[in-house]
């Protein structure tokens, strides 16, 4: 298709990619007086749609707070001060978070919903966001760099100090790193996890983690009127094979009787499979290119993880910037790769840790079963272990 027409715009930093990282960051930087243009590949609708992060940690809801955007979340998110770790259906034991990570808890808000409030805060500032955009591509990373992107038939250039890469997993924001200089790190896991979304009373007031010989399962919320359910299936099922009475009957058999026997069930309003896996991308920075969130790591879900990642960036981007723009230091940005993996890494280690305890593997070794079991012993009777547990998923300081 022929270009019909272009257009050239100059901003002080270009944001690509229009999921809660990318949003967050550009509201954060608004407030401080710092120019953004945002594009972002897909419609709001489509974004909006997406159902994803239902667990937020202290650090993050205090970030939407400071982007005034806390409002919504503070009135109807709800406070876990801890969850349940159910095994083989046979025990179910609480783990205090308040107690163990010094009075620390966390928010249950969806990222549907904390994304419809970073949108309406952009649109009452008229912060610029560019939706349906095609063929980004990123410009001169190591000199005067600029964006291009086409809408439509017309082409478009953004020339901007930086450009933040929050395009997620998929985005093209990592692929313009030179191959020779991004050292990638992943983990693939032998399964996925099938989501429910459904307008039904959650079966418990805090979550259920549960591992069961037969696989994960989880019983998660996003209010008191709709619940979220998820099953570790083999990664050879698709949505198909389950409909919504198979769906039931297997996590029923997960989680233990006496939460089976009163679980609300009705339709399911989305279903969706989910891969595992972990991901780092290093170094974080590449010339005037900082990535952010999913765009530089993914983490499975299981230690709910993945947006809270995403947010130590964007606070430290958003310090970053502050610096360079307000103190003329380049400092922030400088240290911005080595001090964002250190915690990133830190993430992967516990959502790694989740996982291999909450799983089951296929033709999974005797001994490995063993180490599970003695794993989730030591958890239930050392304070020392159950400290680790509860202020890694409080989530650690920025
Ligand atoms: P994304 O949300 O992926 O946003 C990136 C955006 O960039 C997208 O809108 C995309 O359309 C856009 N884009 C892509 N390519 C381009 C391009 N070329 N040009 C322009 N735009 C582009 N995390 C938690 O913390 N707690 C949880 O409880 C939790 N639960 C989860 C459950 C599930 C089932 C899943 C799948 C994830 C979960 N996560 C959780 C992880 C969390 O959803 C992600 O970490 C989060 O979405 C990352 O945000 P992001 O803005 O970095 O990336
Ligand atoms: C969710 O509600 O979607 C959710 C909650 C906790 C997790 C993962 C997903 O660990």
């Amino acid at each position: 298709m022929t270009a019909t027409s272009s257009t050239s715009v100059k901003t002080q930093v270009g944001i690509v990619g229009g999921g809660p990282s990318g949003l967050m960051l550009a509201q954060l930087l608004h407030l401080q007086g710092i120019e953004t243009i945002l594009i972002e590949r897909q419609s709001r609708d489509y974004v909006l749609s997406r159902i994803r992060a239902g667990v937020l940690e202290h650090g993050f809801a205090g970030l939407m707070r400071e982007a005034r955007c806390g409002e919504r979340m503070d009135k109807e998110g709800e406070i876990h001060h801890g969850f349940f770790i159910s095994d083989q259906g046979m025990t179910k034991r609480r783990v205090d978070l308040h107690k163990y990570s010094d009075g620390n808890s966390v928010v249950v808000y969806g990222q549907t919903e904390l994304t419809r409030d970073l949108y309406e805060a952009r649109d009452k500032l008229g912060g610029t966001l560019i939706h349906n955009v095609e063929d980004v591509k990123l410009h001169d990373l190591k000199g005067a760099s600029f964006l291009t992107y086409r809408k439509g038939d017309d082409v478009h250039r953004i020339d901007c100090d930086f450009i933040i890469g929050a395009d997620g997993f998929h985005g093209v924001s990592r692929k313009s790193i030179p191959k020779e200089v991004l050292r990638e790190y992943e983990k693939i896991y032998p399964f996925g996890w099938l989501g429910i979304l459904s307008r039904t009373k959650p079966v418990s007031p805090e979550l259920i983690y549960a591992r069961h010989d037969r696989g994960f399962a989880l019983c998660s919320m996003r209010s008191q009127v709709l619940s979220r359910y998820y099953i570790q299936v083999p990664l050879t099922d698709t949505e198909e094979c389950w409909s919504d009475e198979a769906f039931w009957e297997e996590i029923k058999r997960r989680i233990p009787a006496e939460d089976a026997a009163r679980m609300e069930t009705g339709p399911s309003i989305e279903k969706s499979i989910a891969p595992l896996r972990s991901f780092v991308a290093e170094p974080m920075r590449y010339g005037n290119l900082f990535l952010a969130g999913d765009a530089a790591h993914i983490v499975p879900p299981t230690g709910a993880r993945g947006l809270n990642s995403a947010a130590s960036d964007i606070f430290y981007l958003y310090h970053a910037l502050i610096e360079h723009y307000k103190k003329g230091s380049r400092k922030g940005l400088d240290n911005y790769s080595a001090r964002a993996l250190a915690r990133v890494w830190k993430a992967q280690r516990f959502s790694w840790w989740m996982t291999m305890l909450l799983h089951t593997f296929p033709d999974m070794p005797g001994y490995d079963r063993r180490l599970q079991d003695i794993e989730m012993d030591y958890l239930f009777s050392s304070e020392a272990a159950m400290r680790s547990l509860a202020e890694n998923y409080a989530g650690l300081p920025f």
